[in-house]
């Protein structure tokens, strides 16, 4: 099949590749640009494993396809760490234990990084309606709205990283 070239910032760092008009994002990310952190769980847009940030809004990258981030900024969890410096919603995972088998962690993480860039003063409630398009089927979920607002509450104070 014939490729196709397509520009990208990915983690802040421009890439340029030829692919296949029918090749997913997240194939793209981890084959690709060995960026394995967004997993591949339902492949139907439903589990919100695959997430990703791109152009500011959170996108499940299985039903998304890599031709059509042309030009886009792209960020994955791998991008969420700044020089070592764990984000303020990866520490905030950890602080409330917010996982237990860590296949839907990357993509939670990335939907929370959103979801706090758009609310950064959650309620509760907000938090669950915010996160209810990714699935976990380890912790009940009640960890993991903690540590949402585990992170929310430290980047209003500024005692983590952003
Ligand atoms: S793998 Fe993309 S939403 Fe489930
Ligand atoms: S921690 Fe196992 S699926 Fe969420």
């Amino acid at each position: 099949m014939s490729k196709t070239l397509v520009s990208m910032t990915i983690n802040g760092r421009p890439v340029e590749e030829a692919v296949e008009p029918r090749t997913l994002l997240v194939h793209f990310l981890r084959e690709k640009m060995h960026l394995t952190g967004a997993h591949i769980g339902c492949e139907t847009s439903h589990c919100g494993a695959c997430t990703v940030d791109i152009d500011g809004q959170s996108v499940k990258s299985c039903t998304h396809l890599a031709v059509q981030c042309e030009g886009s900024e792209v960020k994955t969890v791998e991008g969420l760490a700044n020089a070592g410096v764990l984000h303020a919603v990866q520490q905030g995972f950890y602080q409330e234990h917010g996982l237990q088998c860590g296949f839907c962690t990357p993509g939670m993480l990335m939907r929370a990084y959103r979801f706090l860039q758009d609310n950064p003063t959650p309620s509760e409630e907000e938090v669950r309606i915010g996160m209810a398009g990714n699935l976990c089927r380890c912790t009940g979920y009640q960890n993991i709205v903690k540590a949402v607002l585990h992170a929310a509450d430290a980047l209003q104070h500024n005692t983590v990283g952003a």
